[in-house]
């Protein structure tokens, strides 16, 4: 996604900035040349930077300062101070890294610095092989390139589009106000200039492990070295009679959303089965095109299992005032042409229907070629799976959390990228450990939740701050340690709360 820069303002660094105004551990942002720059002080030395995230955007001066690294405040990416480098998904971009001069109590940001790629001279001939053209095989591609991998790299996807911003086919494209040109992560030429093949259009149907040797549908056969599985999840199908019908959709591919798009163009009422995430921000971005919608759930709360009651009554009022019919506690039993019956009788009109009631691990070719699986594909600290030479993440991806101390696998944008990242870190011999803590973020209207950690139960959710203002924070708190912490325009605690997440983390294993 981009987004033009508007005149910056603020200070010019150019002309000197008072260094007693900048504190230990705190950043300003201003400009130099026209160009938005962040100063930041930390461990003494003054960094300069581009000031705005690479992924949407984000204002990185309302971010946080940790070490010589700055957390953007939307979706917690996270830039080396030094270098500008990307350190942490979802920027894969680096910004501007600035040189800093210090003269008497002032410092002057003095012109861009120099960054070169690092050269590719890692292990040329050997051959990685990535399945899955989502988050995590995308970022896993990038990543091989960035740490100088120069053999082959071969990107496999059964989706005919390049990778794009799968969150956001739910949300502004959804609602018809991001162009199309936000959604492709990365252009052709650039996997082309990256020398990543990409063998798109067509599934992976077997992996010999004795062989390693990959085996697609069309017959063709890759052989790898290593290979990395990222096969995302599909969406669970409704069963009820008239759930085949062509105008009942699921969610999952920007060719789903755009003949979602290609409903709402012609039907005013849409009735959506699920009030799941996706089902929610489907919900919100047909009311943005004008399109009436109620909404079906078994539920009594919406989200209430990952968010709690509050929460999940704060998002259902929400939706609610923006004219959602909510129908809880309730199941269809069947879909004809023009509505939906529930099973208490009665029925809603409905010119289209769209199923958002969850999804399940893509784990056909890892349970086909042997590997060990309970609830998705599991994985070790490394991310390595039961195979020797075969990775796996992002939404298959089972793997042992140190923070909450148990095994999990979550279907989370942020954590797909960087699971890849670290598995093709692993592919080149890194032995670098997944223990970033999990985190989400979720859009409806003009409210974003964030949320950090995981709990999937807990003993009590405590309320920092009003719901009703849209200023607050959740802990959700299990055996006295808060397991998660949910923020609506605190984007900063949020990222605070990772921190201290990481904190407890590394002083328990210390
Ligand atoms: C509409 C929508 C909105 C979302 N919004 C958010 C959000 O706001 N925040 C958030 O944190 N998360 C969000 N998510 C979840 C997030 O997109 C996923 O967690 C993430 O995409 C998982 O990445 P992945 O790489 O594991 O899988 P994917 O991105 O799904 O990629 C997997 C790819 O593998 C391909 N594939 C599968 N099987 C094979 C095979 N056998 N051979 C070849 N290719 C194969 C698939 O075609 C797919 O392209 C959203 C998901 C959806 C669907
Ligand atoms: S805008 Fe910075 S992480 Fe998304």
């Amino acid at each position: 996604m981009s987004s033009q820069d508007r005149q910056p303002t603020g200070p010019d660094f150019a002309s000197g900035f008072d260094l007693a105004a900048l504190r230990e551990g705190q950043s300003v942002a201003g400009y130099v040349q026209g160009k938005l720059v962040l100063l930041a002080r930390s461990g003494g030395r003054v960094f300069a930077i581009g000031g705005k995230c690479t992924h949407y955007g984000g204002p990185l001066a309302k971010g946080l300062i940790v070490g010589e690294t700055v957390r953007c405040p939307w979706h917690h990416a996270c830039f080396n101070l030094r270098t500008g480098e990307a350190l942490r998904a979802p920027a894969l971009n680096p910004v501007d890294c600035w040189n800093v001069e210090q003269r008497g109590d002032k410092v002057y940001v003095t012109g861009k610095a120099a960054t070169a790629p690092k050269p590719r001279t890692r292990e040329p001939s050997k051959k990685i092989i990535i399945v899955g053209a989502g988050a995590a095989g995308n970022a896993a591609a990038e990543m091989l390139r960035r740490e100088g991998f120069a053999g082959s790299v071969t990107m496999i996807g059964a989706d005919p589009s390049i990778p794009y911003d799968r969150p956001n086919i739910s949300k502004d494209y959804l609602a018809g106000t991001a162009p199309e040109d936000w959604i492709p992560l990365r252009s052709r030429d650039f996997y082309a200039q990256q020398e990543i093949d990409l063998v798109l259009g067509v599934r992976a149907k077997a992996i010999d492990l004795k062989r390693k040797q990959l085996l697609l549908e069309n017959e063709a056969t890759h052989s790898y070295d290593s290979l990395l599985l990222a096969t995302g999840a599909d969406p669970v199908r409704l069963k009820i009679p008239g759930s085949d019908l062509p105008h009942v959709q699921t969610l999952r591919t920007l060719a789903d959303s755009q003949a979602i798009i290609a409903r709402a163009k012609e039907g005013r009422r849409a009735v959506v089965m699920g009030a799941s995430f996706i089902g929610l921000e489907v919900a919100a971005s047909l009311r943005a095109r004008n399109v009436s919608v109620d909404v079906v759930a078994p539920d009594s709360v919406p989200m209430e299992r990952v968010l709690g009651r509050e929460l999940g009554e704060f998002v259902r009022r929400l939706h609610e005032e923006h004219g959602v019919t909510f129908h809880l506690g309730q199941a269809a039993r069947a879909i004809d042409e023009a509505k939906v019956t529930l099973a208490d009788g009665s029925s809603i009109d409905a010119d289209f229907v769209v199923v958002g009631i969850g999804v399940r691990p893509s784990i056909a070719l890892a349970e086909q070629a042997g590997l060990a699986i309970d609830n998705g594909v599991l994985v070790d600290e490394f991310l390595q799976t039961s195979a020797p030479d075969v990775f796996a993440a992002g939404d298959i991806a089972r793997w042992p959390d140190p923070h909450s101390g148990e095994r999990i696998r979550v279907e989370h944008w942020v954590v797909a990228e960087r699971q890849g990242q670290t598995a093709a870190r692993n592919t080149l011999g890194f032995r670098e450990l997944f223990s970033q803590v999990p985190f989400f973020w979720s859009a409806h209207y003009d409210v974003t939740i964030n949320y950090v950690g995981h709990a999937t139960r807990w003993d009590r959710a405590e309320i920092h701050g009003s719901l009703e203002a849209r200023d607050c924070r959740v802990d959700y708190i299990a055996g006295g340690k808060v397991r998660a912490v949910a923020t609506i325009g605190r984007d900063r605690e949020s990222l605070e709360a990772e921190v201290e997440m990481e904190r407890v983390h590394s002083s328990a294993i210390s």
